[in-house]
C-alpha cells in the first residue's frame, strides 16, 4: 500500500508541474500507459493471492481514477492559459477611431451623362457609340457635308496626322457626335431610337470652349415622326433635367447641312443677382441644336427617306453640367484640380435626381 500512496504523489506531483501539453502525454504514458508503472501493477493482480487482490485491487482503481482524473484537470487548465496567453497579445481594440480612406468623387460630366442617359432611357432611347476617331466621311460627308463645304471650317477640325504615301481616307476626331447617327442607322436601320453621349474634338480655347467636350447625339427615326415629337421629347428632358415643371423652350430657325428644317433650342432663364434660375426671367439661352434628318443623310447611311423620317438633336453635356450645377468655367472641369474634384464632385452612391413620373 505504501507502494501505491508513493506512485501517488509521485504522478500527481509530476501533473502539476508540466509545462505543456507534451509534457503532460509523458507523464501519462509514464503512469497508465501500456508499459506505464500503474499498469504493470494491475497486471501483476493476476499473480497475487485471492486475499491480496482484495485490497490491492481496488486501491490500484482509485490511483486510477485519481490519476485520470488530474490529467484531465491538468489538460483543462493548460488550454485555459494557452488561450489567455493568445488573448494577450492578439487583442483588437474596436472601439479605435476607424483608419479614414480617401474618397474619389464623381465628375460632373460622368454625373449628367448618367442622367441624360436615365431621363432617355425612360423616353424609350437606347445608347448607341462610335468611335472619337472618326473618317470624314463619318463626320462630315455622310451628313451632307461636302469637302468645299465651309462647315468642315467652322468646326475647327483636328485633322489625324498621315506618314506620306498612307493612301487610307482621311480621318479626324470627330467633331461631333453626329456620325453616330450614321453608324447606328446602318447597323440598326429604321425604326430606331438611340442617344449618343461623348467626347468631341475642336480647336477651340475660352470660358465656354476646350478643345474636348461632351455632346450628347439623339436620333429617333419612324414613319411619321414630326417636329412636334421633337419639341415634346426635349420640353420632357429639360423638366426632368432641370427639375423645373415650367420650362420654356424657343425653337429659332436655324441651319445644319444634316437637318431640314433645322432649329436651334434656347430655354428661358434669369440671371438675376448673378444666378442663373431655369424656367423664369426675360433671358435665353442657347442649349442644342436639332431638326428633321435630312433625306441625304438617311440615304447615305441606307435608310429609304421615302419610307421613314425622324429628327435629330445634339447638346453639350458640359454645357448642360455647367448649367443645372452653377459651375461658372468649362476649362476647370478638365484640369484634374483636386480641389475642383472635391467640390465639384458626386458622391458614388448619388443617384441621378430625376424629377419623378414623366408624362406619356
Ligand atoms: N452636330 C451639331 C453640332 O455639333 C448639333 C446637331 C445635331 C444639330 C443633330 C442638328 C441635329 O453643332
Amino acid at each position: 500500500m505504501d507502494g501505491i500512496t508513493g506512485l501517488r504523489d509521485k504522478y500527481l506531483t509530476a501533473i502539476a508541474a508540466a509545462e505543456g501539453e507534451t509534457a503532460l502525454e509523458e507523464v501519462r504514458l509514464a503512469a497508465l500507459g501500456k508499459k506505464g508503472e500503474v499498469s504493470g501493477l494491475m497486471r501483476s493482480l493476476g499473480g497475487m493471492t485471492a486475499e491480496e487482490r482484495q485490497t490491492a485491487g481496488p486501491a490500484l482503481n482509485l490511483l486510477k481514477d485519481d490519476l485520470t482524473e488530474a490529467l484531465g484537470a491538468a489538460r483543462a487548465r493548460l488550454a485555459d492559459a494557452a488561450l489567455d496567453a493568445r488573448l494577450a497579445t492578439e487583442w483588437r481594440d474596436v472601439t479605435l477611431a476607424g483608419r479614414p480612406a480617401a474618397q474619389g468623387t464623381v465628375h460632373p460630366v460622368s454625373q449628367v451623362t448618367e442622367e441624360i442617359v436615365a431621363i432617355f432611357a425612360d423616353l424609350g432611347f437606347s445608347v448607341a457609340e462610335g468611335p472619337q476617331v472618326e473618317s470624314d466621311w463619318y463626320n462630315f460627308d455622310a451628313l451632307n457635308i461636302p469637302p468645299e463645304h465651309p462647315a468642315r471650317q467652322d468646326h475647327d477640325t483636328f485633322y489625324m496626322a498621315r506618314a506620306g504615301g498612307d493612301n487610307r481616307p482621311p480621318h479626324v476626331l470627330r467633331t461631333h457626335t453626329s456620325p453616330v447617327q450614321i453608324r447606328a442607322m446602318e447597323s440598326q436601320g429604321a425604326p430606331i431610337r438611340v442617344i449618343a453621349p461623348g467626347r468631341v474634338y475642336r480647336a477651340d480655347y475660352d470660358q465656354t470652349h476646350t478643345p474636348m467636350f461632351h455632346q450628347v447625339e439623339g436620333l429617333c427615326i419612324d414613319r411619321d415622326v414630326s417636329m412636334a415629337n421633337l419639341k415634346w421629347v426635349l420640353e420632357e428632358f429639360c423638366r426632368a433635367f432641370f427639375e423645373v415643371d415650367g420650362v420654356e423652350l424657343k425653337f429659332r430657325a436655324s441651319h445644319f447641312p444634316f437637318t431640314e428644317p433645322s432649329a436651334e433650342v434656347d430655354i428661358r432663364c434669369s440671371w438675376a443677382g448673378g444666378q442663373l434660375r431655369i424656367g423664369e426671367g426675360d433671358d435665353w439661352l442657347e442649349i442644342l441644336g436639332s431638326g428633321m434628318v435630312h433625306p441625304k443623310v438617311l440615304r447615305a447611311a441606307g435608310v429609304d427617306p421615302d419610307e421613314w423620317q425622324g429628327f435629330a438633336f445634339g447638346m453639350g453635356i458640359d454645357r448642360l453640367a455647367m448649367l443645372k450645377y452653377g459651375i461658372p468655367d468649362l476649362r476647370a472641369f478638365f484640369d484634374s484640380d483636386l480641389r475642383w474634384l472635391r467640390h465639384y464632385g458626386f458622391a458614388a452612391l448619388d443617384v441621378p435626381t430625376l424629377q419623378a413620373g414623366i408624362s406619356r
